[in-house]
């Protein structure tokens, strides 16, 4: 009799302890949870208090990803799921979806070079994300993010559920280079040494705007080494790792800052950060998406900031990204118009 008074009482306490109510339920999904950004994205996740929920979705591997994950001493709940559990139940209630889902980059390729494995990949998943969770923050990392954007933007319009302030092309890691790398150069700390990076997420669509960092004198020589490795620092990665993929744990840190930033918008905090999104800087110039610092709050993408004070050198770079920008997003929205 006490024993099963004791045993109810720890039953209640640690549901308590380990389930989440409705009203401060904060479940993040991943879809490619099982991938070498999905497996330390998903455990940087756990380790963030405002994650009641961790769903992990993958095509195999996420029963053992998410048992491994769970026995992590913090509060929220992980399951593990693949096509057999269902891909709907890993989303059912969702507020915010993270897709690493897709093949990355071997040496010599480039990104755009993963647009026929990846597009349809991408597109799939976002049906599904449209059908099971479509008011949740979808967080794109899925290669090529030029393109895969506007991919998941055309399948929830075709669904009639496209809402642009919910999703974004994660463009963190770029920031996070911008940091490191011109710490680097100046032999100062990098967690202060702030670097807005804007335009898409490839080559000479990355653009840094050195003119608004602590460094603004920044020229020659240095300034152009410092641009092309910010460009270029994905296939630093690339080449290091020598055919057996791209930046995953770098990558880690960059999604789980943006997902950490859009749990924290969810609770009410206003909390800056670029992403590619919808937006209307260039859109009288047929760009639709464009990466800037965002203000999210607890709808989304609440405000698009503008460039601000460029110099020459930083306008070029900006028409250099709009030309491939333009033709990044045409193939990611022609793919869904001929393959819906
Ligand atoms: P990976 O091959 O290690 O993992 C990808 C995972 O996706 C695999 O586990 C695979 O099973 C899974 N997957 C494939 N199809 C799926 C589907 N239909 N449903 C669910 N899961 C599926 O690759 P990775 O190194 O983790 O990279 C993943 C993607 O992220 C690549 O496209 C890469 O280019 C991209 N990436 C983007 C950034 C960025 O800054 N946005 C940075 C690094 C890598
Ligand atoms: C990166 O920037 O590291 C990723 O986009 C992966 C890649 O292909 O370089």
């Amino acid at each position: 009799m006490m024993f099963a008074a004791r045993s109810t009482l720890r039953t209640t306490l640690s549901k308590r302890a380990f389930s989440s109510t409705a009203a401060n339920a904060s479940k993040v999904a991943v879809l490619g949870a099982a991938g070498g950004i999905g497996q330390p994205l998903s455990l940087l996740l756990k380790l963030n208090k405002n994650v009641t929920d961790l769903s992990l979705y993958d095509l195999k591997g996420t029963p053992g990803v998410a048992a491994d994950i769970s026995h992590v001493d913090t509060n929220s709940v992980v399951k593990g799921y693949t096509p057999d559990q269902g891909i709907e139940n890993a989303l059912k209630g969702a507020e915010i979806v993270v897709i690493p889902a897709g093949v990355p980059r071997k040496p010599g390729m480039t990104r755009d070079d993963l647009f026929n494995t990846n597009a349809s990949i991408v597109r799939d998943l976002a049906k599904s994300v449209a059908d099971n969770c479509p008011k949740a923050m979808v967080c794109v990392i899925s290669n090529p993010v030029n393109s895969t954007v506007p991919i998941v933007a055309e399948v929830f319009k075709s669904k009639g559920v496209y809402d642009p302030k919910r999703l974004f092309g994660v463009t963190t890691l770029d920031v996070l280079r911008a940091s490191r790398f011109i710490s680097e150069v100046q032999g100062t700390d990098p967690t202060q040494e702030p670097v807005t990076v804007v335009g898409g997420h490839s080559g000479v669509t990355i653009v840094p705007l050195l003119s608004q960092s602590n460094h603004p004198g920044i020229s020659g020589e240095t300034r152009d080494a410092l641009v092309n490795r910010i460009q270029f620092g994905g296939d630093e990665v690339v080449r290091a790792k020598d055919g057996t993929g791209s930046a995953t744990l770098s990558m880690a840190q960059a999604g789980a800052r943006f997902a950490g930033s859009l749990l924290k918008a969810l609770k009410g905090e206003s909390v800056v950060e670029p992403s590619f999104v919808d937006s209307p800087l260039f859109k009288s110039e047929g760009i639709e998406f464009f990466s800037s610092k965002v203000t999210l709050g607890p709808s989304g993408a609440e405000k698009i900031h503008e460039l601000g004070q460029l110099n020459d050198y930083e306008q070029k770079l900006i028409e250099a990204c709009k030309t491939d920008l333009v033709k990044n997003i045409k193939k990611g929205k022609d793919f869904v118009a001929q393959n819906p």
